[in-house]
């Protein structure tokens, strides 16, 4: 796909897409062979709620029914659809029921992800009734891909610490809830993914994709996978390693050793940038610029959807916010780094916000 061209990419999907700019990703992988040339799209973080009876939170049921709509109007086509985790809010069958409805209209295959949000109730027992295991890979076109559950914890908190499922699901999925527990991808899991990895040649384009980030970057609200260091050394070998990651709601990129860290957004509110605890452990490294956003009250401000260039193994996001400045993080070989190139002046960057 040429830079960016959102217009020719979105030709034919008529008066909804001129009319606005939905919550959805666009990922193209261009090779040297345009026959392997291809496409998918990614939604994440609809966090779908139920109320009472037949009632839902009518905003983020929205975020997911345009993303959808607007997935389903793209020219060209992409080959299948990424969801990134936390369809539902609080994990009930009424809210998973609801938001499978809504993706049953895409008219493309779609891989799951396992957020928080979807399995701390039953630990993920409805949501595999509606879609299988919890992680898994496959191979598409040249690139492996592989489906991580990286919000597992440990066991004592996850079976012991609470008298009900549902409290459980409620200290998990609070934001800066001290109760909460670290994420992790664990050892079983782990195992799994070094067995998956050893057949794979170390040329092959690899892209990870998580709920949580795979990295440490803020403790305080979880935007943290305890066990990332031992993922990202089975990560290592590869000549061209990326992990995609949603949860944070949020523009994130970040590189260490040969792996690149890039977020998506949310299609049902933004996060402000971590600030809450003077305290906390963070590792927001400098070069991550905040969304250029003001205002985290405003639930349209920072969603939106991004076109992920994979030309050259590493990835170039294009962010298309829905009501704010468009952004471009681009991997730059000079540097060995993701760079958000407009931003790189710190005069230009927008100071953390602080979240209450
Ligand atoms: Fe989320
Ligand atoms: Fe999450």
């Amino acid at each position: 796909m040429p830079d960016n061209n959102r217009r020719d990419f979105l030709k034919g999907a008529g008066a909804v897409a001129a009319a606005t700019t939905l919550p959805l990703s666009v990922v193209e992988l261009a090779f040297a062979d345009p026959a392997q040339n291809f496409t998918f799209a990614y939604i994440s973080d609809s966090h779908i709620q139920h109320v009472k009876g037949t009632q839902f939170v009518r905003n983020w049921d929205r975020g997911l029914i345009r993303a959808v709509a607007e997935t389903n109007l793209l020219t060209p086509k992409p080959d299948f659809v990424m969801f990134g985790g936390d369809l539902a809010q609080l994990g009930t069958k009424e809210e998973l029921d609801h938001g499978a409805e809504m993706l049953a209209k895409l008219n493309y295959k779609t891989y799951m992800v396992m957020g928080e949000h979807d399995y701390y109730l039953d630990l993920g027992e409805y949501w595999s009734k509606l879609y299988g295991p919890h992680y898994y890979s496959f191979d598409h076109k040249g690139v492996h891909f592989v489906v991580l559950n990286s919000i597992l914890t440990f066991d004592d908190w996850t079976y012991n610490r609470w008298p009900t499922a549902k409290q459980r699901m409620l200290e998990m999925a609070g934001l800066d809830n001290p109760n909460g527990s670290p994420f992790m991808v664990g050892d079983k899991q782990r195992q799994w993914l070094a067995k998956d990895l050893e057949k794979v040649d170390k040329a092959t384009p690899l892209v990870v994709f998580s709920h949580s980030p795979i990295q440490k970057i803020y403790k305080g609200w979880n935007f943290w996978t305890d066990d990332a260091e031992q993922v990202q050394a089975l990560l290592k070998p590869f000549a061209k390693a990326t992990v995609i990651y949603g949860h944070v709601h949020q523009i994130q990129y970040n590189q260490i050793d040969n792996i690149t860290f890039n977020s998506v957004m949310a299609t049902a509110w933004p996060w402000p940038y971590p600030q809450s605890y003077a305290q906390a452990e963070q590792h927001l490294p400098k070069l991550t610029v905040p969304m250029n956003r003001a205002n985290p009250f405003f639930e349209r401000d920072a969603t939106g959807w991004q076109f992920i260039d994979v030309a050259t193994g590493k990835v170039a996001m294009k962010y298309n916010l829905y009501n704010n400045t468009n952004r471009v993080v681009a991997f730059d070989p000079a540097t060995g780094k993701p760079l958000d190139s407009a931003f790189q002046d710190l005069a230009k960057q927008i100071p953390p916000q602080v979240h209450y």
